[in-house]
């Protein structure tokens, strides 16, 4: 049985979706809302819905051999595991972002509001930029307006929510999407069903070009 660790969510259905184009469905997942987990024991698959930002957590431990992950939780988090296909889709940046009229003073401290602590820490240290990282949960582009931080570093999409805010993209740090990963061992002992799986996605992301 390969169990595979989906993103909850919009994303999550358009990767089963594609699970299910490969030849790996399981009908079930779609009866149910509530409940998380499914199997086909025809096609030696089990899926499970988890929070999109968990999907990691459950791979790098080997609770699921293989998931679904966005680029964002892989540079923030850096779990042990393999990185095996970018899916083209969940696309998205990780971006700078501040009020229309800031500027930027290089002789203070920098006060950066963010979810991403770690993805910040390394994008300010390699350019030698001293910042003050302020760790927030969510609502991250209210943190300049109340002053409560200089800049933001968050995900931007369609740009509407920044936008919406008055706060615009001041510098790109790096573009997201979904990617498939899978658990060290378990590529080793599931390698020829895992690598079957991802030719198939392969083959698809091939078609849609
Ligand atoms: C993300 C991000 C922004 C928003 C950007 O939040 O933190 O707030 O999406 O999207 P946009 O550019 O299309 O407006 P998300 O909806 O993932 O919620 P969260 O902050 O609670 O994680």
């Amino acid at each position: 049985m390969l169990n595979v660790a989906l993103p909850k969510g919009r994303l999550g259905e358009k990767v089963y979706s594609m699970f299910e184009k490969a030849g790996f469905e399981c009908p079930s997942i779609k009866e149910n809302n509530r409940k998380l987990i499914f199997e086909n024991e025809e096609k030696a698959v089990r899926y499970f819905w988890v929070k999109p930002s968990d999907v990691a957590i459950y791979v790098e431990r080997g609770a699921a051999d293989i998931g679904v992950a966005g680029k964002d939780i892989l540079l923030e988090y850096e779990p042990e595991v393999y990185e095996l296909l970018d899916l083209n889709i969940g696309k998205c940046k990780m971006a700078v972002a501040a009020k229309a009229d800031f500027r930027d003073d290089t002789q203070k401290t920098l006060r950066v509001a963010t979810k991403f602590t770690n993805i910040t820490k390394n994008y300010y240290a390699a350019r030698g930029r001293d910042i003050d990282i302020i760790h927030l949960n969510g609502s991250i582009e209210i943190a300049p307006i109340l002053d409560l931080s200089d800049v933001i570093v968050d995900i931007v999409e369609t740009g509407t929510t920044l936008k919406e805010n008055n706060l615009e993209v001041i510098e790109s740090i790096v573009p997201i999407s979904a990617r498939m990963i899978a658990n060290k061992s378990s590529f080793k002992f599931k390698g020829s069903q895992i690598e079957n799986i991802v030719n198939e996605l392969a083959k698809q992301l091939e078609n849609k070009k």
